[in-house]
């Protein structure tokens, strides 16, 4: 599970990291909390020992994406984020950024974003057809451009680990437990729905960090995770999970 730190300053970063010490080991640092701190959100976040997601979806031309990579790659990352719709050149500016700084970071590609549905994609942004196949064929691209995996609702999830294969990875965010609000995402699912549909990591923010005791939503939804993965072990599919809450998963 990773927690999106979309709060606004310092010192609210410093105390969900704090209180969730030892539950999550992954942050999101997104577009709100980076525009206001900048690099300094990320330090706060490697120095207590957790790993960064930095999910500042970059979509530019090739050569300005590449120098963005190339200076995120330089900032104690795990992840990274750029929009698929940019195209295969930027995406592979992008990876090669990443490969030029001979970072471990992983770099995963937006495809549709799980606030837009059917109709916004058609009458609002011009993409015709499915989502899950417009979600794939973004996925297909950025494989093919060697990006390392994607970020994708549930409904995409199960299609793209088919087509794509178990090592390129699906990054699920508009994660709610049963009967929680909504808020502006309109394609969610429970943590347990986006396990079995074979997501890797699931982005869990407001649900988390708006909870009276953030501490306990993210164990309880831990919790449902390890019982939908408990599942797939007995399926054969998961190996065991690892130190940081990711299924370590068989290729059967
Ligand atoms: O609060 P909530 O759980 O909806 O937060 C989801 C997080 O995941 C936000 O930080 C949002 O920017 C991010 N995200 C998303 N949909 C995508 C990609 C990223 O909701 N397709």
């Amino acid at each position: 599970m990773i927690v999106a730190l979309d709060v606004p300053g310092e010192r609210e970063i410093s105390d969900l990291v704090e209180k969730l010490s030892g539950v999550v080991r992954c942050f999101k640092i997104g577009l709100e909390v980076f525009t206001s701190l900048g690099p300094r959100a990320v330090d706060i976040v490697a120095e207590s020992g957790s790993r960064v997601f930095l999910d500042l979806k970059f979509h530019d031309i090739p050569n300005t994406v590449f120098r963005a990579v190339r200076a995120a790659a330089r900032l104690r990352i795990s992840l990274l984020t750029v929009h698929a719709c940019g195209g295969a050149a930027m995406l592979r500016a992008a990876k090669e950024a990443l490969l030029e700084e001979a970072t471990d970071a992983k770099l995963l590609a937006v495809t549709v974003l799980t606030s837009v549905d059917r109709r916004v994609a058609r009458e609002e942004m011009g993409l015709e057809g499915d989502l899950e196949e417009i979600a794939l064929r973004w996925a297909t691209m950025a494989q093919a451009c060697g990006v390392d995996g994607v970020v994708a609702s549930t409904s995409e999830a199960a299609r793209i680990k088919k087509e794509l294969g178990d090592d390129f990875l699906v990054v699920t965010p508009g994660i709610r437990p049963r009967g929680e609000d909504m808020h502006d995402q309109k394609r969610v699912a429970t943590p347990r729905d986006a396990i079995r549909a074979g997501s890797d990591m699931l982005v869990v923010g407001r649900p988390v960090t708006r909870a009276t005791n953030p501490r306990a939503v993210a164990l309880s939804i831990i919790q449902e995770i390890r019982g939908a993965l408990d599942r797939d072990t007995n399926h054969g599919r998961v190996n065991h999970i690892t130190e940081d809450n990711t299924a370590a998963k068989t290729h059967a």
